[in-house]
């Protein structure tokens, strides 16, 4: 699929659940090595050692981002962990690509974000929504105008019980679900936000809420409802599988949609489509197609096209161009403030 004979040289920090699925998506492109990866997890340094058994393995990131020799770095730890690493990548002189969020504090956020084009870094946030197809058709339409001014979007991300208990509450959902649908829509309103309300919903007993709501007042007039709530029950029909934990196979649910309705038309996206339905013994369930779907050994679908994408960027060939790091800071900055409305009770205006 390339012509380039250029070779991009990786390293992968967190080798777990996702950080897997990106070492495999990387592992597949024809112009890429996977060279190094980090994992502090004696158990998943060892899988790493395993499937990558050509990598130098390293068990802390510092260390690592001084001394290996790689252009590039993918950052799949926690969400915590972000900010650091990501700092301690640019300034090693490496073309970053961190999973969301980029850090879980705004001022860290602004200062990557800020440090990356001085050093002519690529920096890019997980915004996997941006990549897949029907929401970039969805932002198509917009952009001719067929839906006129926006007046509303709404959007939901309903998420397994099990997997809050699991790892869920380790960050606010602010930035483990929302930040997802606050991006969204940042990239279809084009608009900066004005206001930002939220409510947290505390019913499981963690230091942070299992339910979220969030409403924005964009800059130009549109009202944005974003709801989240970790509590789908284990006998909700699975779509995203291997997502193991220590009390369940793994299986579980997103249940997102997507409302946007303007003065001349409107528009529902249902974000994972039930269009498979498979019976067994076990009960029903619809694996997912559209995010990352495992096909053959590989990962495919909007996780192969962002990170390929990345890969197009630093190889100089053509690329989607739809990520942005001014949006990705203004993302945190509505998170942040979601995060003290929803502690205060009170509605933050951010301009
Ligand atoms: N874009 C999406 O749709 C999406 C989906 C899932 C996860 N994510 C994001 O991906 C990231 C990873 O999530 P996950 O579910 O794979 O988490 P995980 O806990 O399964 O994996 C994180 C791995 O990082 C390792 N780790 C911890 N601290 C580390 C450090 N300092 N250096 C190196 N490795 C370290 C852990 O041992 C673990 O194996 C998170 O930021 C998450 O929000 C994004």
């Amino acid at each position: 699929m390339q012509s380039t004979s250029k070779r991009i040289s990786f390293a992968l920090i967190g080798f777990g659940r996702f950080g897997k699925h990106h070492a495999n998506i990387l592992n597949h492109h024809p112009n890429v090595t996977v060279d190094a990866i980090c994992e502090t997890d004696p158990v998943a340094l060892q899988q790493a050692k395993n499937e990558f058994p050509d990598a130098n393995i390293y068990k802390e990131p510092f260390n690592m981002l001084q001394e290996i020799d790689v252009e590039a770095v993918t950052v799949v730890s926690p969400e915590d962990t972000h900010a650091e690493i990501v700092l301690a990548a640019l300034n090693s002189g490496l073309h970053v690509f961190c999973e969301k969020p980029l850090a879980t504090k705004l001022s860290d956020a602004r200062n990557l974000a800020k440090i990356a084009p001085e050093r002519e870094l690529k920096l890019r946030v997980g915004y996997i929504l941006r990549y897949e197809p029907r929401h970039r058709v969805l932002k198509q339409q917009i952009v001719a105008g067929k839906l006129g001014a926006i007046g509303k979007i709404r959007a939901k991300r309903d998420i397994s019980r099990s997997w809050f208990e699991a790892y869920g509450h380790r960050v606010h959902s602010a930035y483990e679900t929302l930040i997802h649908d606050v991006d969204l829509v940042l990239w279809l309103s084009q608009q900066r936000c004005k206001s930002v309300s939220a409510w947290g919903g505390y019913l499981l007993g963690y230091d942070v809420p299992e339910t979220l709501v969030m409403v924005l007042e964009m800059e130009s007039g549109t009202i944005c409802v974003l709801e989240s709530s970790w509590l789908v029950p284990r006998g909700a029909p699975a779509n995203i599988f291997g997502w193991e934990d220590s009390s369940d196979s793994g299986k579980g649910v997103v249940e997102a949609s997507l409302e946007v309705i303007g003065t001349k038309g409107s528009s529902y996206l249902k974000t994972y489509e039930p269009s498979l339905l498979i019976n067994d013994d076990t009960g029903s369930y619809c694996p997912d197609l559209a995010f990352w779907p495992q096909i053959e050994g590989r990962t495919v679908g909007a996780l192969r096209e962002e990170i390929w994408d990345f890969v197009q960027e630093l190889l100089g060939e053509n690329h989607a161009k739809v990520d942005s790091l001014e949006d990705a800071v203004h993302v945190q900055e509505i998170c942040e403030a979601a995060i003290e409305s929803e502690k205060s009770g009170k509605k933050i205006n951010i301009i």
